[in-house]
């Protein structure tokens, strides 16, 4: 691991990143240790994690290994995610028969009280960990997780899942219902000293179009009353998102009583990736990181590590290469009057 000045002592804001239990261990964990204030479970806390073949809940052993990560060594830990289209069992949305759930009383009943056990146990189990707001290294949870749609046909702009199917917009409503009693129980309102900052998280917000429904969703959960307290932009960018639009999607968003974070900040490249776009890239980062000191955010998190961990490996989208060496992305983040 690099003598080099840690990224977190650069910031303002806690600066996180994604991983697995591969990063809890040996010259990764050092690196994470030294530059991050905060992991993002990248899969382990997804819906079909949790589940063993006959429909069990079960902690896994991933999850176990993070958790122990962060209260070990005193790291953050923001949660991803309780409700999602993808990931997720199918037997949750079917009926004993393994037939879909109907869209009736009876469906909405079913799902209705698989959403608010799955929740409720995966609360329950973390709360092993210690009290939430005391000690419990869970600080924020994406509730719900890319429900706005992709394109404006519906009226509503949500994505059409089978929770939607099913329930309808009610879906995230519940979910943030069911989340506040179990991390919130003791502190019903919204504000600053909730223990657990409960969020929507979506991708794309930084684009016209998802960042209008976006909005819109979100202004009507908070006309219904609901306990949201941070709006998440995931920020899978490339070279060619203009930087303007990230300071667009976080002022779009300031008007409104919630937290903002970045939270799956990644910049691909075109392929083969050169060094002159490597270079780029750390330019790149210097900018989308003076966009974001700009603003009062919750948690900066990038999504993996290395490039070789990212889910756009080809791309080298990420801040360290495949040998844990710190890329020109590092210096536009930490250090810009040192980059080539
Ligand atoms: O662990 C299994 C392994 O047992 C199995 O043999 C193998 C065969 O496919 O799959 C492995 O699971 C894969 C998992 O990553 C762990 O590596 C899944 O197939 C694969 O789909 C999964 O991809 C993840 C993806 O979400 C889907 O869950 C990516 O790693 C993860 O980076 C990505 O993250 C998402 C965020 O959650 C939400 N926002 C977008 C972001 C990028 O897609």
């Amino acid at each position: 691991v690099e003598d080099i000045t840690p990224i977190k002592d650069t910031l303002d804001v806690p600066f996180g990143v994604a991983i697995d239990s591969r990063e809890t261990v040996g010259n990764p964990a050092k690196l994470v240790l030294k530059h991050f204030d905060q992991i993002t479970p990248e899969n382990h806390f997804k819906p079909e994690a949790w589940y063993d073949e006959d429909r069990n809940f079960r902690p896994n052993s991933e999850a176990i290994a993070l958790m122990d990560f962060a209260r070990d060594n005193d790291v953050r830990v923001y949660g991803h995610t309780l409700l999602w289209y993808a990931q997720t069992p199918d037997w949750f949305f079917q009926d004993d028969a393994g037939n879909p759930l109907p869209a009736d009383a009876t469906g909405k009943a079913v799902l209705t009280q698989r959403l608010k056990d799955h929740i409720n146990k995966v609360a329950a189990w973390l709360a092993t960990y210690g009290e939430f707001g005391g000690g419990n290294p869970i600080v924020a949870f994406d509730v719900v997780n890319e429900v706005v749609a992709d394109t404006p046909e519906n009226a509503d702009g949500l994505r059409r899942s089978e929770y939607f199917r099913i329930l309808g917009e009610d879906h995230i409503d519940l979910a943030f219902q069911f989340a506040n009693q179990a991390f919130n129980v003791d502190h019903a309102a919204s504000g600053a000293n909730r223990p657990v900052k409960l969020f929507i998280n979506d991708y794309n917000s930084e684009q016209s179009g998802k960042q209008d429904r976006y909005y819109a969703l979100v202004q009507r959960m908070l006309s219904r009353g609901v306990k949201v307290d941070g709006v998440g932009h995931q920020m899978h960018l490339s070279m060619t998102s203009p930087i303007s639009s990230l300071d667009g999607a976080l002022d779009r968003f300031a008007d409104l009583p919630v937290v903002q974070a970045v939270t799956e900040l990644d910049v691909t490249l075109a392929t083969p990736v050169t060094q002159a776009q490597i270079i780029d890239q750390g330019y790149f980062y210097r900018d989308a990181f003076k966009i974001f000191r700009e603003h009062d955010l919750f948690s900066v998190t990038v999504w993996g590590l290395t490039d070789t961990r990212s889910w756009r490996a080809e791309q080298s989208p990420l801040v360290f290469d495949g040998q844990l060496q710190a890329k020109p992305a590092y210096y536009g983040i930490a250090d810009p009057e040192n980059l080539p």
